[in-house]
Parts: C-alpha cells; sequence; structure tokens
C-alpha cells in the first residue's frame, strides 16, 4: 500500500499568527517512518518561516501554485526555483481555482508541473469535474482529458495526482463512497496504460470537503492514497484529526 499523504491547502488564508497552527501541526505529527507523510500548502508570504518553524519536524511545506519560467517579466508570479529556496517540497498546480479563476489550461498546468520538477519540487496536479459535467454523464471523459493535457512530458514518480470535484469543493457537500472509487480506480487505469507498472504507485489524493467526519469512510476506498484539505487544514485539530485516520489505516 502506498504511504498515504495528508495535504492542507490554505488557499488565500493566512497571516503571521496562524503560524501557530503550523507549529501545533508538526508537533502533532507521529515520528515513525511508516506513518502517513504531512504537508501544508501555505500562502507564499509565510512559506519560508513555515518552513523554518516546520524544519526537523514530519511536516512538509508547499506552495500552492508556480509560474512556468523560472524568473521573467511575470509581475506578481512566483517561480518554482523561488518556492524551493523559501523550503517548498511540494506546489500544487492546476487547482480548480486557479483554472476557472487564472484562466489555466491544461497545457498551462502541464508546464508548472514540468517546472516544479525541474525546480526539484514535487507537483500536485489537480483535476475535477464541474457539477454540469457529472449531471451530464461526462465525469470520466472530463477527467482523461485533463489528465491527458496535464500530465505531458512528466515522468510517473515525479508528481502526485489530486481528484477535486469542484461541486465538493467548500461546499460542504462529499462525493459519495462510490463516486470517489469510480473516479479514483479510473485514474489509475489511466495511469498504468499510460506509464506501465510506475503508473501503479503514483499517489491519487481525494479533496472536496474531507474532514474528520468523513475521513475515517474516504481515506480507506482502494486508489485513496491520501487527501488535499482546504477548510479543515486551517485547524490544526482537524488536520490531525484527518491525519490521524491515515495513520489508522497503515498499523
Ligand atoms: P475544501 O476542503 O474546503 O472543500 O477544499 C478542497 C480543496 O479545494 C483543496 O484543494
Amino acid at each position: 500500500m502506498n504511504r498515504k499523504l495528508i495535504a492542507g491547502n490554505w488557499k488565500m488564508n493566512g497571516l503571521r499568527v496562524d503560524l501557530q497552527t503550523v507549529r501545533e501541526i508538526a508537533a502533532g505529527l507521529a515520528a515513525s517512518t511508516a506513518a502517513p507523510e504531512a504537508l501544508l500548502c501555505v500562502p507564499a508570504t509565510l512559506l519560508a518561516e513555515a518552513a523554518r518553524q516546520a524544519s526537523g519536524t514530519a511536516l512538509c511545506i508547499g506552495g500552492q501554485t508556480c509560474h512556468s519560467q523560472e524568473k521573467g517579466a511575470y509581475t506578481g508570479d512566483v517561480s518554482a526555483p523561488m518556492l524551493k529556496e523559501a523550503g517548498a517540497g511540494f506546489v500544487i498546480t492546476g487547482h480548480s481555482e486557479r483554472r476557472t479563476g487564472h484562466g489555466e489550461t491544461d497545457e498551462i498546468v502541464a508546464a508548472q508541473a514540468r517546472a516544479a520538477v525541474n525546480a526539484g519540487l514535487t507537483p500536485i496536479i489537480c483535476v475535477g469535474e464541474t457539477l454540469d459535467e457529472r449531471t451530464s454523464g461526462a465525469t470520466l471523459k472530463v477527467i482523461e482529458g485533463q489528465l491527458t493535457g496535464s500530465l505531458d512530458g512528466l515522468e510517473p514518480n515525479s508528481f502526485v495526482l489530486a481528484y477535486e470535484p469542484l461541486w465538493a469543493i467548500g461546499t460542504g457537500k462529499v462525493a459519495t463512497p462510490a463516486q470517489i472509487a469510480e473516479v479514483h480506480a479510473f485514474i489509475r487505469q489511466f495511469l498504468e496504460q499510460r506509464f506501465g507498472k510506475p503508473g501503479q504507485t503514483v499517489k491519487i489524493l481525494y479533496g472536496g470537503s474531507l474532514n474528520p467526519g468523513n475521513a475515517a469512510e474516504i481515506l480507506p476506498i482502494s486508489n485513496v492514497d491520501g487527501g488535499l484539505i482546504g477548510g479543515a487544514s486551517l485547524k490544526a485539530g482537524d488536520f490531525l484529526a484527518i491525519y490521524n485516520a491515515a495513520a489508522a489505516l497503515t498499523v
């Protein structure tokens, strides 16, 4: 079984006062090497300090997006080498809030993910369908299209995937275990066809209203290798409860 990865996405939340939450989460993680991996993707302004405070603990720190170029005239953007230097180990790419709010296409997402890998980061590449796409029966086609485009030029052991149905993000609506199992199995099959055996061990995270109340039901689902958590990652107690639900599966 893949070691699970429990990842928080703080989105545009977090001031210096919230570094206390980083410390509390770092202090609450298990020391064992079989324990789940834990990651917080914090705003770029907090990254260096969060990484400093997490250093020497099992907690990894990540960014939430990166530009596809290493440097240049891209006002307001952050490059992968910048995130790496600030202490990141991971970066989210292609989150639906970037795809829809910033026009990031599959091609752009793939270029960002390649830039991340080149900088020594592990990209967490997000895919997911809208409610309209689900109700019209297009979910698997949409996911297939996103995977085909967003993984272009990547090696199988260099990235993590996250399935985040858009209608489950920040809504309190969670995909049913059957819906999650179906899409994760489809993604696994896609990865095996594309990469062969190494496709079997690419981590596939579920994201979308994951919380302490549903983690124990979702995390054991076949091909669910962890979670990408928004709202519930802002509270140390909630994040650690989800982490502990994952840890309970590994013992
Ligand atoms: P919520 O957990 O708040 O639904 O957010 C999910 C998400 O978008 C994580 O990237």
